[in-house]
């Protein structure tokens, strides 16, 4: 047990990162029920969708499970934060967005609130305005990322020595050795995206899996840099395609029109690689295998402790 895994009472100190229109109910619980804590994103979705996904969830795990709010994303902040108070969910994890007008109230309903981060300003920020947890999520992410471009390995380490809570590192995270590199830099455990992606019980495309576990080192793209918004996502024709519009000048509210969650459903969940994109992080050139989420979480415990296990012998 350490300090995150007693605030959010679960066994092991790994937490399934909210994932937009494409969350849903069978992977937030399965991470949940092998002791990690499932999170369910809203993305764009409306509040009876998220609801929905909300009282599957409750059906399926009686663990405890987190609701992810991006805050500059999602039209319907205030009614999806309502889920909260309606269902008792005991977590929120808030990302892309000021936290500071929300954590009161999210406090009063009993709720403990994470804070995603890509900055120490904006983590001494989410501290003070009363976040329990900060998600320190580096450049190596999959999805909606920081202009800052900031990597994990630089950026955990920074955000640790400025605040006084709980720091989770994300980005770039896939294995046992992944988990105890991190523990080592002093977080108090780690978030993924990509690596749950390619497990059995996660609803996704074939397609999306598969590509997952073809990428090498450099499989992913970053999009969006043009317009000055920042996506990594897996290097598909559709990712290309996005990539020649920005040279040749796109606008704005194209891009946005183009990486709406939209394309992001039909990349993930129908798999037609040339009509939508697939959100992926740097680590899927590490990932070659479909585990259940079960056996992933008991395979990167078992393997960070043997590594931590090696790494002390070195120094008794
Ligand atoms: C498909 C997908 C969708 C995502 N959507 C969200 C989201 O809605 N909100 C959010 O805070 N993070 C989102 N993320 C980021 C993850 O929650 C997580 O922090 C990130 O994937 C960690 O980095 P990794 O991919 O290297 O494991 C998404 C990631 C993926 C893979």
């Amino acid at each position: 047990m350490n300090a995150l895994t007693n605030l959010l009472k679960i066994r092991y100190p790994i937490i399934q990162g909210g994932m937009g229109n494409i969350s849903n109910a069978i992977l937030t619980a399965a991470v949940s029920e092998a002791g990690g804590l499932g999170t369910i994103g809203s993305g764009t979705m409306t509040p009876d969708e998220v609801e929905e996904i909300v009282k599957e969830t409750l059906r399926r795990t009686d663990k405890p499970f987190a609701l992810n709010v991006a805050l500059t994303v999602s039209p319907y902040v205030r009614d999806i934060l309502s889920l909260i108070k309606k269902y008792n969910i005991p977590i929120v994890s808030l990302s892309a967005g000021n936290p500071a007008p929300f954590i009161p109230k999210l406090h009063d309903q009993g709720a403990k609130v994470i804070t995603v981060c890509a900055s120490v300003k904006q983590a001494k920020k989410a501290e003070a305005a009363g976040s329990d947890v900060i998600v320190a999520e580096g450049y190596e992410a999959a999805g909606i990322n920081s202009a800052l471009e900031t990597t994990t390995l630089v950026l955990i380490p920074q955000i640790i020595n400025a605040v006084n809570i709980p720091v989770v590192a994300a980005g770039g995270i896939g294995d046992g050795k992944g988990l105890a590199s991190m523990l080592a830099l002093g977080a108090s455990g780690v978030q993924m995206g990509t690596r749950f992606i390619a497990t059995k019980e996660a609803p996704f495309h074939e397609k999306y899996k598969q590509r997952i576990i073809d990428a090498s080192d450099h499989g992913t793209v970053i999009v969006g840099r043009t317009v000055g918004k920042i996506r990594r996502v897996l290097a598909t024709d559709y990712a290309r395609k996005l990539l020649k519009y920005e040279e040749k000048g796109i606008s704005l509210d194209d891009f946005n029109r183009l990486t709406s969650e939209e394309f992001h459903r039909t990349g993930a969940l129908e798999g037609k690689e040339e009509e939508g994109f697939m959100n992926g992080g740097q680590i899927a050139g590490l990932i070659i295998d479909i585990p259940t989420v079960q056996e992933l979480i008991d395979k990167i415990i078992i393997d960070a402790k043997g590594q931590l296990e090696k790494a002390y012998l070195l120094f008794k």
